[in-house]
């Protein structure tokens, strides 16, 4: 579950801001973000979440939001599997609404190239520094066959030929499993900071830490946000 609570809070905060809106069921107003492609059969999480906020309602009902247990569970489940540790600042209001279409079109897709992860996280106020560090998230976790079968099983100068047969992951090595991950390590402007990561674990560790942080901190395109009483609907 570590994994995938650090990314249900990605896929939270890159839509509509850090609000719990991917938390949100489909109901006749809202359109869940559950099914949106980047979502659906594959973000994982969602009852941790609710079975801590539930914890949390009985001993202190209306007061704390999705969205902080979701960053503050995306932090602890760093530090659970011995991962950097960092300072959440609270005060995130929970949506009212949620967006498929956002979904769809702000979460990058794990075949794009350099340039266009490096635009989807600027649009979100995150740097080139802190989408490497971010990526790093991809130390934990799994990817579904169908995301990597081809470039694993290709001939391409990017992928090492034996990785197939092999379960390590270094991008260094011509062995990152997503082409998103390879991508970073390609000849392009964000090499040197993998190769400083792969020397320098604090670095990444700190920069890993600073861009959470940022990634927090996304603000929620909602003026008017509420404490949900369960997280997976609206008051
Ligand atoms: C840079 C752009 C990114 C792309 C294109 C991307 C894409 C993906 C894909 C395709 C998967 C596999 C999903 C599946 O097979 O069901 C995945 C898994 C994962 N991603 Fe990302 N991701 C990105 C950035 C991030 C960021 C910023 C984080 C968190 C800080 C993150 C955390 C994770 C984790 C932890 C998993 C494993 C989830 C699990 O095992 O449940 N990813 N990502």
């Amino acid at each position: 579950m570590a994994a995938s609570l650090i990314r249900l809070h990605f896929h939270d905060c890159f839509v509509q801001g850090c609000d719990a809106s991917i938390l949100l069921d489909e109901t006749n107003s809202i359109q869940s973000e559950k099914t949106a492609f980047p979502n659906v059969n594959s973000v994982r999480g969602y009852d941790v979440i609710e079975a801590a906020k539930r914890d949390v309602e009985r001993v202190c009902p209306g007061v704390v939001s999705c969205a902080d247990i979701l960053t503050l569970a995306a932090r602890d489940a760093s530090v659970y599997v011995g991962g950097p540790t960092w300072t959440v600042r609270l005060g995130r209001m929970d949506s009212t609404t949620a967006s498929r279409s956002q979904a769809n079109t702000d979460l990058p897709s794990p075949f794009v190239g350099l340039d266009v992860l490096i635009s989807a996280f600027a649009n979100k106020g995150l740097s080139e520094t802190d989408m490497v560090a971010l990526s790093g998230a991809h130390t934990l976790g799994q990817a579904q066959c169908f995301l990597f079968r081809t470039r694993i099983n290709s001939n391409g100068t990017d992928i090492d030929r034996g990785f197939a047969s092999t379960k390590t992951q270094n991008l260094m090595q011509r062995k990152g499993l997503l082409q998103s991950d390879q991508v970073l390590f390609s000849g392009g402007s964000t090499n040197r900071l993998v190769s400083d990561y792969s020397r320098n674990p604090r670095l990444f560790a700190s920069d890993f830490a600073n861009a959470m942080v940022k990634m927090g901190e996304i603000p929620a395109a909602e003026q008017n946000g509420i404490i949900r009483r369960v997280c997976s609907a609206i008051n």
